[in-house]
């Protein structure tokens, strides 16, 4: 039953809401959803109305290429909301253009600009109860792209499903994270598509993962694919190095997933005027840095993650622990980005974008 149509969305209400089932003090990352959710399919080359419908199961048939072929691309975003009530994105158009660029790669239809925001906003409206405030507390968003077409032929799609679904979150990590450095495994190689958001990248890395986890490890740093001496990013985040008082992260590459966070504490370290250096990094550097003293922190910076701090890790059979900081560069790191997300300091890069 249609309710209602914004500019170009068309509404569908949930008849009621689960909202008072849920303990927001107690949320497991990535497991209850909100209300409704934001769907649109591509058939016959366009994009067809957007529609705003309960969040609820979906049906596919067996043979859609999603399920044989992957074709399959998502983003990670939040909402915030302020002391006011005011509901915040951070930096979403960073988001449409790299849903759109993991599309391309592949081969998957563009998502146009107003379905993107008319969409996610009028989503964000309905279910503005679900975005607590208070420092910690968002919204995950995760739009995603999947190939509905029925056939097993092994070629891209000619039909698609576009959807956001909505959960609400707290921390994705519940403290320090311990990390082991890839030796064996690769998530990408040069020319392949690492820098996309596919959903292939993160299936790949779950045996590693697991392997790593039977040793202690939460989560892994890859290195690079033709040599494994280069540390590149770790599984759910980018990661930086602070070696003596100077930070160094990798540069984004065709292997490497460009960051909204990474991209956004670069650019306030600099402003702020920290020594930080975008180049590839050795393995070997951060084990000299760590025998000899002078490797103060790792952290990890993502959506989902934020910034979070590393405490140990692993390389070669050996177990590295990071030294304890008064003042480390990860909280204040967090701080700045959460003070600007959560509409507490002044917005001078102009990330912030009012729902
Ligand atoms: C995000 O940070 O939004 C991500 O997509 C990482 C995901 C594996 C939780």
């Amino acid at each position: 039953m249609k309710n209602t149509t914004s500019q170009t969305v068309e509404i569908h209400k949930a008849k009621t809401s689960k909202i008072d089932q849920v303990d927001f003090e107690n949320l497991t990352f990535g497991k209850i959803f909100t209300d409704h959710m934001f769907v649109c399919d591509y058939v016959d080359g366009k994009w067809q109305t957007p529609k705003i419908t309960p969040y609820g199961p979906m049906s596919f048939d067996p043979s859609a290429r999603v399920f044989h072929y992957g074709q399959a691309v998502f983003e990670g975003m939040k909402a915030y909301k302020d002391d006011n009530g005011d509901v915040f994105l951070f930096r979403p158009d960073e988001n449409y253009n790299r849903i759109n660029k993991s599309a391309e790669r592949l081969a998957m239809p563009e998502f146009p600009e107003h379905y993107f925001f008319e969409g996610l906003t009028t989503l964000l409206q309905l279910d503005n109860d679900w975005i607590k405030p208070g420092y910690g507390n968002s919204l995950y968003i995760r739009p995603f792209v999947i190939a509905t077409q029925p056939s097993v032929s092994a070629s891209e799609a000619n039909e698609y499903r576009f959807i956001i679904i909505c959960s609400p979150a707290q921390a994705y990590y519940s403290g320090d994270v311990s990390v082991l450095i890839e030796e064996k495994y690769s998530r990408s190689a040069n020319g392949g598509f690492g820098y996309a958001k596919a959903a292939g990248n993160y299936a790949g890395q779950f045996y590693p993962t697991k392997l790593a986890k039977e040793k202690g490890y939460q989560q892994i740093i890859w290195t690079d694919a033709n040599t494994h001496e280069y540390l590149e990013e770790a599984g759910t985040m980018n990661v930086f190095f602070r070696i003596g008082d100077k930070l160094i992260t990798a540069p984004v590459s065709d292997r490497i997933l460009d960051g909204v966070t990474r991209k956004s504490l670069i650019a306030l370290a600099e402003k702020q005027g920290y020594d930080i250096e975008v180049r590839p990094i050795k393995v070997e550097e951060i084990i000299a840095a760590a025998k000899n003293g002078n490797l103060n922190e790792i952290f990890g910076a993502g959506t989902a993650a934020v910034i979070s701090p590393v405490k140990a890790f692993g390389y070669k059979g050996e177990h590295y622990e990071l030294p304890k900081q008064d003042n480390p560069y990860a909280a204040h790191f967090k701080k700045a980005l959460m003070d600007i997300q959560y509409n507490k300091a002044e917005d001078t890069f102009g990330w912030r974008y009012k729902v």
